[in-house]
């Protein structure tokens, strides 16, 4: 087999983590895959801006499409970000049959099913793993390992940089400002810090969860959505004094009724699992019928903690295209296409 070569959409706090990664775990990769992984050209959007020395700049271009179209690159890594200039990349580059991996939440939760329904027709695989709870493998721990149990309810912390700032509001009394600012700078807010702090965010991604928990379509709209940049740094200590946590929490829920996704500012008991999450940190609580309560837990946002998502997709996708057998992983939340196969 020869070495597999990548198409970088994207090199800022995601991509550079991805580069970083396929650099520096090169042996394992390898080791894991059978062939060699290499990058053979990054979409930016601006050529000039400094990068460090850590990327080739003979990799670096400018133009979707040159990528895309290019022979060499065999699989396509999306982590630029937006709706429409991403879902046009991403939806040629699976007519043109190659491999998509995107960490774009945004766009999943808006157009993830016919993605993935045109994936499935072009026999390609669309993965999306560090969409959601950045380096935490709850996609896939949807899709496969709980994927026997009936799921009543998801409940977590799903965004990094409102935990972050309600952590440095109430344990080092930072003004909300100056902790949203932080955020920016560590690489953990979006590029419009609006969709963190007034709760689209965590609503997308609790959208993009339920979809996969409950077999059914959940859009951003059904989502019910409270912010937190009302929340004040007295607001949480007196909250403290009383024995709580301020949490920005998301939930979806399925009774008898249909199905519940909402996102909130919340107040927890200080004992709460959920109090104890600090910083970007991520938390998920999954309820099963069969198995119960599930807890998972890591870092929720950040270059190499997401990467690790991104650089997983990559392995799995890559695997799929040597062994042929592309576009055919359970991915399609709803099913259809083997309901279809019934009906056929
Ligand atoms: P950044 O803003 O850090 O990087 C975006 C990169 O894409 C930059 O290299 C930028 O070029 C390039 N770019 C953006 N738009 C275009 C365009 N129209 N044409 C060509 N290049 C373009 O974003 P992040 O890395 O933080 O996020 C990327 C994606 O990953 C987003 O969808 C985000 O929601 C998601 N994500 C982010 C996480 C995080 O912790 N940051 C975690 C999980 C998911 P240039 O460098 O020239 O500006
Ligand atoms: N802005 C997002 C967050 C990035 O803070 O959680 C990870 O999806």
């Amino acid at each position: 087999n020869k070495d597999l070569t990548i198409g970088m959409l994207g090199f800022g706090t995601v991509g550079s983590g991805v580069a970083t990664m396929i650099r520096d775990n090169e042996k394992e990769l390898t080791q894991r895959l059978g062939v060699k992984v290499n990058i053979g050209k990054i979409v930016v959007r601006d050529l000039d801006k400094e990068r460090g020395t850590h990327v080739d700049s003979s990799l670096l271009c400018t133009n979707v499409h040159d990528v895309i179209n290019d022979p060499s690159i065999d699989v396509i890594v999306e982590v630029m970000g937006g709706i429409e200039e991403a879902r046009d990349a991403i939806e040629k580059a699976l007519r043109a049959r190659k491999p998509v991996i995107t960490a774009n939440k945004d766009l999943m939760a808006l157009h993830g099913h016919s993605l993935l329904h045109l994936a499935h027709e072009n026999g390609c695989d669309l993965y999306y793993e560090a969409s959601v709870a950045g380096g935490i493998p709850i996609i896939r721990t949807l899709e496969d390992g709980l994927a026997s149990d009936r799921i009543s309810g998801i409940m977590g912390i799903v965004n990094g940089t409102t935990n972050y700032i309600l952590t440095k509001m109430k344990e080092e009394n930072w003004s909300y400002e100056e902790a949203l600012s932080k955020a920016q700078a560590l690489g953990f807010a979006e590029s419009d810090p609006t969709s963190d702090v007034e709760g689209l965010d965590a609503a997308r991604k609790m959208a993009i969860l339920a979809t996969l928990a409950f077999s059914m379509e959940v859009h951003l709209e059904d989502v019910a959505v409270t912010g937190m940049t009302s929340i004040t740094t007295e607001d949480l200590q007196l909250a403290e004094q009383f024995g709580y946590s301020v949490k920005m929490l998301g939930f979806a829920e399925r009774d008898a009724e249909g199905v519940d996704v909402s996102v909130e500012p919340v107040f927890l008991t200080s004992s709460h699992p959920l109090a104890a999450v600090r910083n970007e940190y991520n938390a998920v609580y999954i309820y099963g019928d069969a198995v119960g309560e599930t807890m998972f837990y890591g870092p929720g946002a950040g270059s190499m903690p997401t990467a690790t998502s991104v650089v997983s997709d990559i392995l799995a996708a890559c695997r799929n295209l040597l062994l042929g057998v592309g576009g055919m992983r359970s991915h399609d939340p709803m099913n259809t296409r083997l309901i279809k196969g019934e009906e056929e």
